[in-house]
Order: structure tokens, then sequence, then C-alpha cells
């Protein structure tokens, strides 16, 4: 088996792929670079977890209504949050997702995915998308000294979120452009997330725990914990050209330069492709600057890696798009959680249909056994 599985293929799925060599990837039969040109992130979420896109205007208004109502916090887990908030400041509020939403799974009787029926399932599934972007708002707000700003049902998901962090109606360019980010990241492939979601599913534990170990798979700065730390880059670089004698010597340090790389594209990453165009129409010194530092990292990582195609990935300009359109720093890697829970949601589905576990063997390479057992000192 190659190392970390790459390329093993563990599972059957029809909820979507990513191929590598073509710069593609797609939600069930639809390229997401094309839904997120015309579609909406709850027609997304609609097609993730139910399998089609609304086929009408009322089927679309039909869902907008069962999810809009999902979002609240329930009580015992609002007046948990101050505890959490405080007790998460420095780590941030992923950390602090985590916690409520297994509080919150517990409080509201979540049950094992063994032994619930598809409706139960799908509810719980909702319940935890729904939630997920007022849990982040409002341990982010608290954990700044500011109180709770309740969601808006006249508001779609993305301009809700907006509004729930910010405390202002969001303008529509923004919001669009945090909605087309937020549906390019819905789903993508087995990545480290999904996969831990799904071996929780595997064993049917309730889904609330499936999302939260997800969520601890995001968290790491090889999968979701890039966007920032690709923004720190363009400050430290902070002039364009002073950008190529700053990669080289991060390079010959042997370290990685954030925002670049992938496991499985070896090809232009089409979310990147997307998400450049969305910056460059937010405009922006910053845009400016990322675009410029693309290309030259583009150039050195060339040269000094020509064994290795070497891109932009989502999270470069992912920082850039979510910077330009209001949300902090330490609200990239959350925000990516408020999307990709849609697809953590529509794999754990799948998984519990399967109803088999997934438990794969590691290689034994420590000292030969049985040795005897020393005896006690
Ligand atoms: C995403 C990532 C983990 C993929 O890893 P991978 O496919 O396993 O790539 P590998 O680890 O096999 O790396 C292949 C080679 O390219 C180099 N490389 C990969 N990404 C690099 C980067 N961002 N900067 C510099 N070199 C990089 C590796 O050092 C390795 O070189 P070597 O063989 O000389 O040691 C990796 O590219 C990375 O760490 N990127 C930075 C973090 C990031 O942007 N994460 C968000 C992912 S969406």
């Amino acid at each position: 088996m190659p190392p970390g599985l790459k390329g093993v293929a563990v599972t059957d799925t029809e909820i979507g792929d990513v191929r590598g060599l073509e710069g593609f990837y797609h939600y069930r039969q639809y390229s997401a670079t094309d839904l997120a040109e015309s579609r909406s992130l709850e027609d997304v979420w609609r097609l993730l977890l139910d399998g089609s896109l609304p086929a009408d205007a009322s089927a679309r208004r039909a869902f907008q209504h069962e999810v809009r109502r999902q979002r609240s916090i329930p009580d015992p887990v609002r007046e948990l949050l101050p505890g959490i908030a405080v007790t998460v400041r420095g780590a941030g509020p992923l950390d602090g997702l985590r916690t409520a939403l297994s509080a919150l799974g517990a409080s509201e009787g979540f049950r094992p995915l063994w032994d619930v029926g598809a409706e139960e399932r799908r509810r719980n599934l909702i319940r935890l998308i729904a939630v997920t972007p007022s849990l982040i708002a409002a341990i982010h707000r608290i954990s700044h000294g500011l109180e709770p700003v309740e969601p808006d049902p006249e508001l779609d998901h993305a301009a809700n979120y907006l509004w729930m962090v910010s405390g202002s109606k969001p303008d529509p360019v923004p919001a669009r452009a945090v909605e087309q980010y937020l549906i390019l990241t819905v789903d993508h492939g087995f990545n480290s997330s999904t996969f831990t979601a799904r071996v929780i599913a595997s064993t049917g534990a309730d889904a609330a725990a499936a999302v939260v170990g997800a969520i601890g798979a995001l968290s790491g700065p090889l999968h979701g914990g890039a966007p920032s730390r690709a923004l720190d880059t363009l400050d430290a670089i902070g002039r364009p050209d002073r950008a190529e004698a700053f990669l080289r010597n991060a390079i010959s340090r042997g370290e990685r330069i954030m925002g670049f790389g992938h496991a499985v594209y070896r090809t232009e990453d089409p979310r990147n492709a997307m998400l450049r165009r969305i910056a460059q129409q937010l405009g922006g010194e910053l845009v400016d600057l990322a675009v410029e530092v693309e290309q030259t990292t583009l150039a050195v990582l060339a040269d000094v890696k020509p064994d290795h195609p070497l891109y932009a990935n989502v999270e470069f300009y992912a920082g850039v798009v979510m910077d330009r359109c209001g949300l902090p720093r330490e609200m990239f890697t959350p925000t990516f959680a408020v999307s990709r829970v849609i697809g953590w949601c529509a794999n754990i589905a799948e998984q519990a249909e399967q109803r088999q576990i997934i438990r794969p063997s590691a290689r034994y390479v420590g000292p030969v056994p049985p040795q005897p057992v020393p005896p006690v000192q």
C-alpha cells in the first residue's frame, strides 16, 4: 500500500470525485465550478444531501424553509458558549465548534447511526449543517466581548453567516463571493476529514460524533489550516520584489509554501482558478500582491522542485477572498467548516447506508514478539 493510502480507493461513492490529472472535480454528476457559477449554496446542499438539485422554485423554497428553521442554537448549548469562548480564546472558533457540536449532539439526543432510519438521520444531519455557522459566529463574537447575533430567516446561508459574524447586513457582492467560496469547498473527494467522518460513521456512532472527528482532521495545517498561513506568508513578503528571495530562503530551510501543492492535483487546482477570478473581481492591493506572488512562487517551485508539478491550491486565494469580504483571519478555517460540513454529512449518510465498518490493518515493524515480559522491579 502507498504511504498515507495515496490513490487507494477505499469505497464506492455517488457523492463526487476529483480528477487530479485533468484539474476537474464534481459533485454528483455536475462540475463543482459550474455549480458555483450559477447555483446557490442551499441548492448545492440539497444536491449533496438528497441527491438532486431542486426541480423548481417551489422545491427550492421548501428546502430553504426546512433548513433555515434549524439554525438556532439550543438553550443548553447557548449557556455553555461563554465558557467555551473563554476556554478556546487562544485556539479559535474551530476548537469551540468541535466542543459545542459535541454538546449539541448529546443535548438533542442524537442516537447512534446504527439505530436510526434515513429520516431521523437526515434530520440530524440538516441540524448539524444549519447550526454550524451560528455556533462559529457566536463563539467568535462572545470571545470578542460582543453579543451573538440571531440568524435572519430572510437571508440565505452565506449572507446569514456574514450577518451573524459582523452584525451588519452584507453587501451582495461580498456575500456572493463568500457563497461561491463555500460552494467550491463543500466536498472534495476522499480528503482526510471526509475519510475521518466516514470511519466514525462506519462504526455506527452518532452523526455529531462523526462531524466532531472530521473537524479535528480539518484543523491541521496540511488540510484546512492553511489559508491564514498563506495570508501570513503574503504579509511577510509584503512587496512583490521581495517574493523570490523570501521563497527561496523558506524552501532552503525545508519549509513548505502554504497554499501550494496538492495531494491529488497534478495541474492547476480548478478551485484556485475560480477563486483568483473572484478575488480579482473584488480587487485591491492584497489581490494584486497575491497574483504576483503566485506567479513568482510557481517559477521558484518549478526551479527547485522540477520533478514535482506544484501549483497554488484552494487555500491560496481563499484567504485573500475572505479577507476582502471582511472575515477575520481566525475565521478562515472555521469558514471552511461551514461548507465542508455539508460534504461530511452527505458522506456520513452514504456510509451509514453501507453498514460496513472501515477497519484496515497496519504492518507491525517493532521488536519481534513475543519477548518475555520483564519481572516487576
Ligand atoms: C498539500 C500537501 C500536504 C500535499 O502533499 P503531497 O502530495 O503529499 O506532496 P509531497 O509531500 O509528496 O511533496 C512532493 C514534493 O513537493 C514538495 N512540496 C509539496 N508541497 C510544497 C510546498 N507547498 N512548498 C514547497 N515544497 C512543496 C515536497 O517537499 C516534496 O519534495 P521532496 O520530494 O523533494 O521532499 C503539500 O503540498 C503541502 O504541505 N502544502 C502546503 C500546505 C497547504 O497548502 N495545505 C493545504 C492543502 S489544500
